[in-house]
């Protein structure tokens, strides 16, 4: 039996976590006034309305009301277990994961141990890399110096079937880490065997610098198998997720803007050529994840094309996805480069002049969609210049709805097409979209709750204030508000866990042990987080405020003694003398 970890010990490591740094580093994080935000990643919304309180060590999403701490994050948001969560934390913090009962150890794979497992692999890679002869020329072909290879860990995996499996997988643990994390594969007839051979080996690192995946390029293509492989979908790796030179990119900072291409090797080349702010999808169209995670972290995002069809198309599937991005300071603009090349041909074959003029004639987002649309219907005629609105409605329908940014492209549209700018602004409400989730708080006044609600919302506001009301406390008990209750749970709570000091720990305890009061303490605890309140705090003592509050609770309860009006008090003091 594995021993339970300690309370205590989850309070302590909760106190000690940056819940703000430890967001920051999946994806940023802006501040404005004292919370920090971003869009939300656990629904679909334009404007941001996560945020991330770094007083209360406490994230709450208005829109959809993801709430939690840092524990609840990482499993919420990367998909780790409880006690992966605890102990991913632990080792951020440099502290060691406490039991309750002796030193029992836990018998699951921690997330950590495969980050080690990765990069080991990744340096085996490398060092492989340093000794092959074929693989060293290979790059050298393709023109990547020595020094970027190192920049970006590139590697070298072996021809052979079982290099990964006998370096790194010699006991049974280290081989189930191998298989999950896809390195090495089984057989039909259940014997194992590595994933990439023969290939230049490119590591996938996260937000962090840590290896995640890896994608392999053949040394000589050939019909049999694909010219890149990547790794599996892991629990470490979402491929719909992933940029390829992100952590790179990010080391530039601050970022005007960032570069999508294609392919591993045009960010190599590029950063090699001193462009360093390109990122790349992993073989896929780039998704809602993609997007959301490019707009966190800059204001424009430029997608380089091929200058062929093909990039038209692709690039016309990339124009359909961002539509619904484009708030007000958000760009997007498209690189078309000479039919048939890529980034890394472009700069090998051309140089970077070549590549500078290309950025240079950036097409905004806005030219490329009606200069598009304009291609496909006949603009000397009305019914062309119709067809062109028909075509354009539902387009521009996508964008954030009454943005100045759809309110400019209407204008456009009517300048285009000659339709009057009010009708194509009806005909584009007439196309309803389902509203977003509005936000779950109540637009209430801190004063227009009860005292009771008041009380709980400054204890989760600042668990210190527990020392000002004694317990335990029959007087207030004795209260008919339906919340006394939990108010006086809270209170003892806090006083018998001293490490409680935050919203983000005391949601911990309701989540583990009171969840019959989990919405009470989520609506209140997120009043508490609330601007309207967190505004309020800024003029007021609340230490005088919350002991004026148990004043007049106290005040209440002996009102009630003298006149015994109602029943609930009456039925309590019954029970109390054994009637
Ligand atoms: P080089 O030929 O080495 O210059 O690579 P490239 O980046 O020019 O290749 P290409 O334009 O064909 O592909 C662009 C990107 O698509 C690559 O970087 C890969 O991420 C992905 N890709 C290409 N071929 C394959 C494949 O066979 N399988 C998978 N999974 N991905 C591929
Ligand atoms: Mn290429």
């Amino acid at each position: 039996m594995g021993g339970h970890i300690s309370r205590s010990f989850i309070h302590e490591l909760i106190n000690r976590v940056d819940l703000v740094d430890l967001i920051d580093s999946y994806f940023s994080l802006r501040k404005t006034g004292q919370n920090y935000i971003a869009t939300c990643p656990f629904h679909h919304e334009k404007t941001p309305s996560f945020t991330v309180n770094p007083e209360k060590q406490f994230y709450y999403c208005f829109g959809c009301g993801a709430q939690g701490n840092a524990i609840n994050f990482l499993m919420n948001y990367a998909h780790f277990e409880f006690v992966e969560a605890v102990h991913e934390l632990a080792s951020q913090v440099g502290m060691e994961v406490q039991y309750e009962q002796g030193n029992a150890s836990v018998s699951i794979t921690l997330p950590t141990s495969l980050y080690d497992l990765l990069t080991q692999v990744a340096k085996y890679y490398q060092q492989q890399l340093r000794q092959s002869p074929i693989a060293i020329t290979y790059l050298k072909k393709r023109g990547l110096t020595g020094e970027i290879a190192r920049d970006f860990g590139l590697g070298y995996a072996p021809t052979g079937w079982n290099n990964i499996l006998t370096t790194c997988g010699s006991t049974l643990e280290a081989k189930t880490r191998l298989l999950e994390m896809g390195l090495i594969k089984k057989n039909a007839k259940g014997d194992y065997y590595d994933l990439f051979r023969n290939r230049i080996m490119f590591p996938i690192v996260d937000g962090r610098g840590r290896v995640i995946a890896f994608g392999g390029r053949l040394l000589q293509d050939n019909s049999k198998e694909p010219k890149y492989l990547n790794s599996p979908e892991t629990r470490l790796f979402q491929k719909g997720g992933e940029l390829y030179g992100w952590y790179w990119a990010r080391q530039n900072r601050p970022l005007q803007h960032l570069v999508v291409v294609e392919g591993y090797l045009d960010v190599v080349t590029l950063a090699q050529y001193g462009i360093k702010n390109v990122v790349a999808t992993l073989g896929t169209a780039v998704t809602h994840e993609h997007l959301t995670r490019l707009f966190r972290t800059v204001p424009e995002i430029r997608f380089c094309f091929d200058g062929d069809l093909a990039g038209q198309k692709a690039a016309w599937r990339t124009l359909e996805r961002v539509l619904p991005f484009l708030q007000e300071g958000q760009q997007v603009g498209f690189i078309f480069l000479p039919p048939g090349h890529d980034p890394d041909s472009l700069l090998r074959q051309e140089g970077i002049s070549k590549w500078n003029d290309c950025v240079e004639k950036t097409l905004p987002f806005s030219n490329f969609l009606f200069d598009t649309l304009q291609q496909q219907v006949d603009m000397s005629h009305l019914d062309g210049k119709a067809r062109l609105a028909k075509l354009a409605k539902p387009l521009l329908k996508q964008l954030p709805t009454g943005s100045y940014y759809q309110l400019l492209m209407i204008k456009e549209l009517s300048k285009l097409t000659q339709i009057d700018e009010t009708r194509l602004t009806n005909d584009l409400n007439d196309l309803i979209e389902p509203q977003p989730i509005n936000s779950s708080i109540p637009n209430k006044t801190l004063r227009e709750y009860s005292l009771v609600d008041q009380a709980i919302i400054y204890l989760l506001h600042n668990p210190t204030l527990s020392q000002y009301v004694t317990y335990p406390n029959e007087k207030l008990l004795g209260l008919p508000d339906e919340h006394i209750k939990l108010f006086l749970q809270l209170i003892e709570l806090i006083k018998l866990n001293p490490k409680i000091k935050t919203l983000g720990t005391i949601s911990y305890e309701v989540d583990q042990h009171a969840t019959e009061y989990k919405n009470i303490i989520n609506q209140l605890g997120l009043v508490s987080q609330g601007s309207l309140f967190t505004n309020h705090l800024h003029m007021i003592d609340m230490d005088e405020e919350f002991k004026d509050i148990i004043k007049r609770l106290n005040e209440e309860y002996n009102k009630q003694i003298v006149f015994p009006t109602k029943n609930e008090t009456q039925t309590d003091e019954k029970k109390e003398h054994g009637y």
